[in-house]
């Protein structure tokens, strides 16, 4: 059986986190260039959301490019930035009633990837069936150092007391605030790290990682990591006994 026939439907992750690793070894293993990679990675994204979509999931945050990844050679820096813009494509949000957004220190995108992203943004502002937000010049650190700044900004001038500051001041102030956090991380090409993707939303997140390089990553890898997520027990600190008597009075 596969593992899209094994899913149960009714507990379909809201929210999947995705790092999209791996696109450079997929690549240099067919003796193609780096590039290709991210060619094939982009195609791989665009499948992934219309499958995650088609399975119910409501949201998909994915890493495709981090603020590290500026320190990368110019040329794939570069490649890169082409590709995105080249991609961005409003048709795609607009047939499939997906909503386009996106975290991270934008402004040091070059002004046409910025300009063609802010259209895709507006415009699919009201889509309502999913939502695809993709992270770009993003790290967690970065976030939380301006979550910080501004907070402190408010303390400063009067407007919030420090007392007042709870961990939903935090959530509230991360590019993050419009989304529920994710029920599931996934993570390709091999590593297990999190190389700085929202570790404050992953805080009680189920992490998936495996082997598959990103371009190779298809609709039954995507049933696996959430039909292995389905078989874990999610008890936010409580006991295993406490969950199971919350579930039977639901
Ligand atoms: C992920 O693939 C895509 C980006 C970071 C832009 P990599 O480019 O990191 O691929 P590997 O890890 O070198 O194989
Ligand atoms: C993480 O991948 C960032 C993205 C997938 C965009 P990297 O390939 O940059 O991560 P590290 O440096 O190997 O941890
Ligand atoms: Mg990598």
């Amino acid at each position: 059986m596969t593992y899209k026939e094994q899913l149960d439907y009714s507990r379909i992750p809201q929210h999947i986190a995705i790092i999209m690793d791996g696109n450079g070894r997929w690549a240099k293993n067919k003796g193609k260039r780096r590039g290709e990679g991210h060619i094939a990675g982009a195609s791989a994204l665009h499948d992934t959301m219309m499958n995650a979509s088609k399975l119910g999931v409501k949201y998909v945050t994915v890493y495709a490019f981090s603020t590290e990844n500026w320190t990368r050679p110019d040329e794939e820096v570069n490649g890169l930035m082409a590709l995105l813009f080249e991609k961005l494509d409003l048709g795609i949000f607009m047939d499939n009633d997906i909503r386009f957004c996106v975290i991270g220190d934008t402004d040091r995108l070059p002004e046409k990837v910025r300009e063609r992203m802010n259209k895709c943004i507006d415009l699919s502002a009201n889509n309502k069936r999913g939502t695809l937000t993709v992270a770009l010049s993003y790290s967690s650190k970065w976030e939380i150092t301006r979550a910080a700044k501004c907070i402190a900004l408010k303390v400063q001038q009067g407007e919030l007391d420090v007392n007042a500051i709870t961990d939903q001041t935090i959530d509230e102030h991360l590019c993050t605030s419009f989304m529920p956090d994710p029920d599931l991380l996934i993570r390709t090409g091999g590593e297990t790290r999190m190389s700085n993707y929202l570790l404050w939303q992953c805080a009680y997140t189920e992490l998936y990682f495996c082997d598959t390089y990103w371009p190779d990553f298809d609709e039954e890898a995507l049933c696996k990591a959430i039909y292995t997520f389905q078989q874990r027990e999610r008890r936010f600190g409580k006991t295993s006994e406490q969950v199971a008597e919350e579930n039977d009075n639901k």
